[in-house]
């Protein structure tokens, strides 16, 4: 690596892009992280052979969002660490206690569901399977829509195929949604899977209003990027978003407590796993 690469970032320089990205997406870089952005950054600055921090800065801080440049940027610092079947648990309870009450209560045969910082799919996937298992029994039009600022992640979702060991949480009674080709080291997500899920880039700091009223919401693992009032601001919009009576799902390390006090918090059989209610009234 050329010397050039190996120079910090100043804390005016960390301060400059902290800044800049909380502004445009909510990700909140505190100081402790600035290595971390330090090296993203370093990895832009070496593609596009740039000689300074300040340099990029200024050629990213006009650009709108959806600009070539900023694609590869956020694709850069956001964390996209995913798993299928992540927070187990919580899939017992779609299938088990949220979809069962769901149909009760549905005048409709459509079934919205979104993960809302989808990763490589992972997560839609695990839903789409228990979807399957579930509503796909009782005559339902079900859609999941995913989504996420980082556009690589969003490719391999599109994609449907993962390393072979990604397999591994896949409890065995899914293992008919996937193919696993073992000589090539692939696991495969069937078409008829694939064909349930829209993968689109959005930014949670934007408008929600052009979705469609959503049955269940996932937003796991990405509010802890987030400042409270960040996640007050989000968590508005979400339940705008949700049908009366619609589900919203949190990560197992992230709460409503002090964010919002609108939704009803459920247990399942006893155990909390941060799965919250609108209200039906
Ligand atoms: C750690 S992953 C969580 C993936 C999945 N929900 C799970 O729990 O396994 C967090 C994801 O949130 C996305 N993200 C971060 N900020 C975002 C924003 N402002 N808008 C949309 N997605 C965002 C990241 O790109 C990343 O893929």
């Amino acid at each position: 690596m050329d010397n050039l690469y190996k120079k910090e970032l100043t804390e005016e320089e960390f301060k400059k892009f902290r800044d800049y990205i909380y502004k445009k997406s909510g990700i909140n870089y505190t100081i402790n992280k600035k290595i971390i952005l330090q090296n993203r950054i370093r990895r832009r600055l070496r593609d596009l052979g740039l000689n300074s921090y300040l340099e990029y800065f200024n050629l990213i801080k006009n650009k709108p969002i959806d600009s070539p440049e900023m694609i590869k940027f956020f694709d850069e610092v956001t964390t996209n660490e995913t798993s299928f079947f992540r927070h187990e648990r919580q899939f017992v309870a779609l299938k088990s206690m949220i979809i069962p009450e769901l149909l009760e209560i549905k005048r409709n045969k459509d079934l919205n569901v979104w993960s809302a910082a989808a990763s490589m799919g992972k997560e839609a996937y695990t839903i789409s399977m228990v979807l399957k298992e579930t509503v796909g029994l009782h005559n339902y039009k079900m859609k999941i829509l995913g989504t996420d600022l980082n556009n690589k992640v969003l490719n391999m979702a599109k994609l449907g195929e993962y390393d072979i060991k990604d397999g591994k949480d896949i409890p065995r009674e899914y293992e008919k949604y996937v193919i696993r080709d073992k000589e090539n080291g692939i696991l495969k997500i069937k078409e008829d899977l694939k064909k349930m899920i829209e993968f689109k880039r959005f930014n949670l700091k934007e408008s929600y209003s052009f979705f469609p009223k959503m049955d269940v919401i996932f937003c796991r693992n990405v509010f802890i990027y987030f400042e409270k009032k960040t996640q007050k601001e989000m968590v508005d919009k979400f339940y705008d978003r949700l049908i009366p009576g619609g589900f919203f799902i949190l990560g197992h390390s992230e709460t409503l407590n002090g964010v919002s006090d609108k939704f009803i918090y459920r247990k399942f059989n006893g155990e909390n796993l941060m799965i919250y209610q609108k209200p039906l009234k």
